[in-house]
């Protein structure tokens, strides 16, 4: 190589280390179902748009042998594209290089793409496979993982934050993806854990496989470590490009807005039948989003976890939105430390990147019990609310059926600071339930008179009355008009109109407490 030209050397140099680990290890990584770094990052950007950085730098480590054992890139590949034209910033772990591990090198190459991402204001996607810190580093690769944790904490709130996982994230680099904003899981191939399945059954004597441990089933829909579970890699880019679409490039920016033919005034007239006749029966509060959304689009984030409270993206006029709606369909709407825990990230995150609530509420109340009380409802369900209270995007809910006790307080009422309150007349607004309420506060009457159900009867009539309904609310300024529920798109284009240049901030301080 000596004798070579330094132009022929450098494209040597080059075509080398663009295969990674090597012909037998790529194969062997198709082999498992999976794309190379390369292959990932081609599938994600705009075509010819990736600026390689550190295609040459080569781990420093001389114990166990390992300096026979060098490859340029070390084993992660780091840059900079575009997607649909807009910059960002890209990390591959490369898993046909030393298994993907990650040495102080390679540490030191990701924490330069995020240091750029944050300067710059674009950004951060990882795409994770890796066997974790290459153990002949020893503590120069937690170094350098402590110092990737750092960085994705202070990038927290000002760029975006993806993380796709496509092969073994385990051991302590589980919580670089856990800071970040979304984690996409792909479902055959990846799993995350802080231990894995062998140390699980030599502590605890507990059997269980990878993806019971931790696969993408798992993390999307009992622990809620993940936001969203792909069927292939392709699928994860795409996932990927489309989440992107919705948010700005950085805390600074509004959203891209993408007009649509979809016309502002189209009325939804299926909304006027959506809701049962029996305020018990349930409805599907998708049937509610989709036709309010431009072109019926919206994309759920969580939607397998937590399945009561509905989160996700749309837009509006063309115009990003975060929706935030109770699931009457599951477990009648209520809200749970799950659900509780799943909105105020999603409500955090929007306040964060500028992106407009909408709320849609028909809410029970908070899920009763003790499995509840001895898990902390009481201070994860005050993460909803304060997540709420703190938020100062535009702030707009709309009241479709119930909206009981704290749940009404919680769910960005008027109250808590809410900009625009709508309530379709089916709205239910009070303490509790009529039946509860009745047998709370006419039992002593209802026990002294000859016909205990009748009394109770009646006077569960006369509450439903006076109070299952919105306009005790609205006599009070509470909600600000009464809406023809076909109109909802409409009068949120209107809203969102009426609230575009709001400004609004939350006194100066270092940062809140909120009920971890
Ligand atoms: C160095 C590693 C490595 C690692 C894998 N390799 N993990 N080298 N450090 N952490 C190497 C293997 O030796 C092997 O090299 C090649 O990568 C491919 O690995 P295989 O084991 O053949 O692949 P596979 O069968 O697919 O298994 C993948 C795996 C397994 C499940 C990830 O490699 C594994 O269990 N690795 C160790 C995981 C681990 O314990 N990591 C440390 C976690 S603790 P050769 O040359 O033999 O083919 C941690 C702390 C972080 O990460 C704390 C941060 C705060």
């Amino acid at each position: 190589m000596d004798t070579l030209k330094p132009l022929d050397k450098l494209r040597v140099r080059r075509q080398k280390a663009l295969q990674g680990g090597g012909e037998k290890r790529i194969t062997e990584q198709h082999e498992k179902g999976k794309l190379t770094a390369r292959e990932r990052i081609a599938l994600l950007v705009d075509p010819d748009s990736f600026e390689e950085f550190d295609l040459f730098m080569r781990h420093q480590c001389h114990n166990f042998g390992m300096e026979n054992t060098v490859y340029d890139g070390d084993g992660v590949v780091t840059g900079s594209a575009t997607i649909n034209g807009r910059v960002v910033y890209i990390f591959a772990q490369d898993f046909t290089v030393f298994g993907g591990s990650l040495s102080k090198t390679y540490a030191e190459k990701i924490c330069k793409i995020m240091d750029m991402a944050l300067k710059n204001g674009c950004p951060l996607i990882g795409l994770n496979d890796s066997g974790g810190a290459r153990i002949q580093e020893g503590v120069d690769a937690l170094a350098g993982y402590a110092e990737i944790f750092w960085r994705n904490v202070m990038s927290s709130g000002v760029i975006p934050q993806i993380s796709a996982i496509l092969g073994p994230c385990a051991g302590g680099a589980v919580y670089s993806p856990a800071i970040t904003d979304f984690v996409v899981m792909e479902k055959h191939n990846s799993y995350m854990f802080v231990t894995g399945p062998k140390v699980v059954k030599t502590v605890l004597n507990e059997t269980v496989t990878t993806a019971d441990l931790g696969g993408a089933k798992i993390h999307t829909t009992k622990s809620g470590v993940a936001h969203f579970l792909t069927n292939s890699e392709e699928e994860t880019m795409l996932l990927i490009k489309k989440l992107l679409s919705y948010l700005p490039s950085n805390n600074m920016e509004d959203p891209p807005v993408y007009p649509s033919p979809d016309p502002v005034t189209r009325a939804c007239p299926e909304l006027n039948e959506v809701i049962p006749e029996n305020p018990n029966k349930p409805y599907d509060i998708l049937d509610v989003i989709y036709p309010i959304m431009d072109d019926a689009e919206f994309l759920q984030v969580m939607g397998n976890f937590a399945q009561n409270i509905v989160v996700g993206f749309g837009r509006i006029n063309g115009h990003s939105i975060g929706v935030v709606a109770n699931q009457p369909k599951v477990l009648a709407g209520v809200l749970d430390i799950d659900a509780s825990i799943k909105a105020a990230r999603f409500v955090r995150f929007c306040d964060a990147f500028n992106i407009p609530l909408v709320v849609l509420e028909d809410v029970p109340g908070f899920l009763p019990g003790t499995s509840q009380e001895y898990n902390g409802i009481i201070r994860n369900g005050a993460k909803l609310l304060y997540a709420f209270a703190e938020a100062t995007v535009p702030k707009i809910t709309v009241i479709i059926r119930k909206a009981y006790g704290g749940a009404y307080c919680v769910m960005n009422s008027r109250h808590m600071m809410a900009d625009i309150v709508y309530a379709w007349p089916t709205a239910e607004i009070a303490v509790m339930g009529p039946k509860g309420a009745v047998e709370v506060i006419f039992r002593k009457e209802a026990k002294e008179s000859d016909d205990p159900k009748q009394i109770l009867q009646d006077r569960e009539n006369e509450y439903r009355e006076e109070f299952s309904n919105p306009y005790r609310a609205a006599e009070r300024g509470y909600v600000d008009d009464i809406i023809e529920p076909s109109m909802t798109r409409f009068r949120l284009v209107r809203a969102l109109e009426m609230l575009a240049n709001k400004q609004d901030s939350i006194p100066p301080r270092k940062h809140g407490n909120i009920p971890l």
